[in-house]
């Protein structure tokens, strides 16, 4: 599933004509991920249409299938599911692998933390430099035990399963919906009350969804920017049908090289517009982007909308560190930006974008600077200088990052020179057919 040496993708994208057209982007990936592991846990069979078919989702369908339960794709998009119920899992004949996804290796491990049974998590270059602990501090807390782990807590980890977990209240040390998500997903099997106190909210798909297969999850607001969610455990989950509804991350990239490429005018359909995960696009809109939000609508607990972008002259604001969680996967793109926007752009509190796929602070900074803009790191916050335009040229490396090679891409088409990418397999990891998107838009990439 890894890209490898012999499989690298090099790949280069130039200025472009006006970007017009509809597309819809593939389906979220956090909700795809959470519909896989909570239809794998439920009673009954659920159905799910526009499930991203992303290798990141693939994997964690696969894993599913290694902890007993019955999963099969029945269309595009369509995958249905027969779950094994709440502490159910079987013990894996295999080695789980999550390849270069932190969001499926880290949900698996909490619902394996619940079970009585012991699994082996791995993944490619990219998800074993990752943090572990973070994780499994909470789920040993829970009764699981850490049976071996290579130096730091990192995979390939050897997990078993608590025989009675325990239910706990966790105060999320980091803002992370993987670890919150984790936490609730170990308490389904725990009897009372499982509680994570988290002080910015993070994404909540996982509170959402469990809502709509039957637990019992109360959401309270704690200070000034934070959630406590208390999770009645040992809950009955009944399957419930998923719609899957457009990735907010992927649509980032269209959505951005529309507002770079002078006369663009673009329609970005079915776009998840939850506000925990849309402040790429309040930044945008302070910078001065003409997106305009229609045919608003809600399905499966979800805000919706379609997405008109057209392109415009940007100009450089400050983002608040607070707002991080709500755009945590949007940086590069944003500085890509903030690159052709006039004026200085201050990104504050990227700490936690150090351990993403690669160290994408760094990576981003790298980005810029190979396609001569000025750009320092202070600390954890990033300042760009907005030329309202930008040379390009560079040849970027992408870490085995999605996201660092979109990135690039986006900024080649609406740069002076060209810009190239050393290898974009692992676009694959959580937008297949982005280029194909990109070029049908009217884009040059080859
Ligand atoms: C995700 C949470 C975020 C995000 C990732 C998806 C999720 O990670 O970066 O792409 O689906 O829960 P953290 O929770 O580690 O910040």
């Amino acid at each position: 599933m890894s890209s490898t040496a012999a499989t690298l993708l090099p790949l280069t994208a130039r200025g472009a004509r006006p970007l017009a057209g509809r597309v819809r982007v593939p389906g979220d990936k956090s909700i795809s991920h959470r519909a896989l592991i909570l239809g794998a846990l439920a009673v009954g069979r659920t159905t799910v249409t526009g499930l991203l078919e992303g290798e990141d989702v693939l994997a964690t369908g696969e894993a599913m299938r290694r902890l007993g339960a019955s999963v099969a794709r029945t269309g595009p998009g369509a995958w249905v599911i027969d779950g094994v119920g709440v502490g159910g899992f079987k013990a894996p004949d295999q080695t789980l692998d999550f390849g270069n996804s932190g969001t499926g290796c880290r949900l698996v491990m909490g619902a394996v933390a619940g079970c009585p049974v012991t699994a082996t998590f791995d993944g490619d270059a990219s998800l074993r430099r990752r943090p572990m602990r973070r994780i499994l501090e909470p789920l040993v807390r829970m009764g699981a035990t850490v049976v071996q782990a290579a130096e730091g807590d990192r995979l390939p980890v050897w997990l078993a399963g608590a025989r009675d977990p325990i239910p706990i209240e966790y105060a999320t040390p980091v803002p992370s919906a993987q670890v919150k998500s984790a936490v609730l997903l170990a308490g389904l099997a725990a009897p009372g009350h499982t509680v994570v106190i988290e002080s910015e909210a993070t994404r909540d798909h996982t509170e959402t969804m469990l809502t709509h297969f039957g637990a019992d999850v109360r959401v309270e607001p704690q200070g000034p920017h934070g959630r406590r969610i208390t999770l009645v455990g040992q809950p009955e989950l009944t399957a419930a049908p998923v719609t899957v509804p457009a990735d907010p991350s992927s649509a980032a990239f269209p959505l951005v090289a529309a507002l770079l490429v002078p006369g663009s005018d673009v329609v970005l359909a079915d776009v998840m517009t939850n506000p925990l995960r849309t402040g790429l696009f309040t930044t945008l809109r302070e910078m001065g982007a003409a997106i305009e939000e229609v045919a608003v609508r809600r399905d499966g607990g979800e805000a919706m909308a379609d997405l008109r972008v057209r392109a415009s002259d940007l100009v450089g604001v400050e983002v608040p560190a607070e707002r991080a969680p709500a755009m945590i996967d949007e940086y590069p793109v944003l500085a890509v930006a903030a690159a052709f926007a006039r004026g200085t752009t201050v990104m504050r509190g990227l700490k936690e974008l150090r351990v993403k796929e690669s160290d994408r602070l760094a990576a981003t900074a790298d980005l810029l600077r190979v396609n001569g803009v000025s750009v320092t790191i202070e600390g954890d916050d990033m300042i760009i200088e907005g030329r309202g335009r930008a040379p390009g040229g560079g040849l970027v490396a992408t870490h085995m990052d999605h996201r660092i090679a979109m990135s690039a891409l986006v900024m080649g088409l609406a740069s002076e020179a060209s810009v190239a990418v050393d290898d974009a397999a692992f676009i694959a990891t959580s937008f297949p057919g982005f280029v194909d998107t990109m070029r049908g838009l009217g884009g040059d990439i080859g």
